[in-house]
């Protein structure tokens, strides 16, 4: 029987992560280099998507490519896996972290629900639900040379729970419907693909709660006091998960929505 160790070895293993550049994306891929997986870095931010790279690079003894491309645009998706194969030959491991997460200042997104505009919804329906779509359906030949081929999906507890806009009073913080209908649909794809794509490729989805980034005290101080572990999540928090459901860990876990958010969606 092998190891814990054993089974969490990424060693030769080629991991894309998408949002590679951002908070939750660079964590995950250091996660994943830690375990000695090689690291395809995917985002639509040059800058910072170099500097992840250049810094995991240096830590770690694993090749790191990037690619930068905007998952807004299929064209773009669709080179991914001639880049990719041409490189590596195979795909083991795919996270879909990439998000359209808006902020405030975004007209049509954190308002109210009659403000929302349609042009703000096609674009995260867009980039969290149908490119994720798109880019598993591109990489469908990499992951059958991969042999244990594992697909994580990060969701959200908004996919799963409504919003308690009280949360929210008093700050320019919102809940966009297209959040949630996005996030929503990419922990459902996950069940539909589990089983379409099985015994070859696992499909799994992580769920993070509310990742604590200096937003207003008010609402740190509300969405805590929610929380059955009374703190807002850190990067660090998902990390763990993510290289459990991406490793031989978890080689019978498919389908399966794992929800990170210290109990938030527990009530
Ligand atoms: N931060 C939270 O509280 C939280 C909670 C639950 C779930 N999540 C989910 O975690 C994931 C990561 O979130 P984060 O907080 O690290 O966000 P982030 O904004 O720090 O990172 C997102 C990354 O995606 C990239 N990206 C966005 N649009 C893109 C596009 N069109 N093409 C290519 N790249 C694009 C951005 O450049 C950025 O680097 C997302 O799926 C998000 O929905 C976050």
């Amino acid at each position: 029987m092998k190891s814990v160790n054993e089974l969490l070895d990424l060693k030769g293993r080629v991991s894309l992560i998408t949002g590679g550049a951002g908070h939750i994306g660079q964590v995950i891929a250091e996660g994943l280099a830690e375990q000695g997986s090689n690291l395809v870095l995917l985002d639509v931010n040059t800058e910072k998507l170099n500097a992840v790279a250049e810094g995991l690079k240096h830590k770690y003894s694993v090749n790191v490519m990037t690619l930068v491309v905007n998952l807004e645009d299929e064209i773009e998706i669709k080179s991914v896996a001639d880049k990719v194969g041409k490189e590596f030959g195979k795909l083991d491991i795919m996270v879909n972290n990439a998000a359209f997460v808006g902020d405030s200042s975004l007209d049509g997104w954190a308002t109210s629900f009659e403000k929302q505009s349609i042009d703000t919804w096609r674009r995260a329906i867009e980039v969290n639900l149908t490119a994720p779509f798109c880019l598993i359906k591109s990489c469908a030949s990499l992951f059958e040379k991969s042999g244990a081929a594992s697909i994580v999906n990060i969701g959200s507890i908004y996919g799963i729970s409504g919003p308690d806009l009280s949360l929210y009073e008093g700050t320019a913080m919102g809940n966009p419907a297209a959040y949630a209908a996005s996030k929503g649909g990419l922990t459902q794809l996950t069940r539909w693909l589990s089983t379409v794509l099985a015994p070859n490729v696992r499909v799994n989805t992580v769920s993070p709660g509310g990742v604590f980034r200096g937003q207003p005290e008010s609402f740190v101080n509300r969405f805590t006091e929610k929380t059955p572990l009374k703190r807002m999540a850190t990067e660090e928090d998902i990390k763990g998960t993510v290289v459990y459901l991406a490793s031989d860990l978890s080689k019978y876990v498919t389908g399966q929505n794992i929800v990170v958010d210290g109990g938030f969606t527990v009530w």
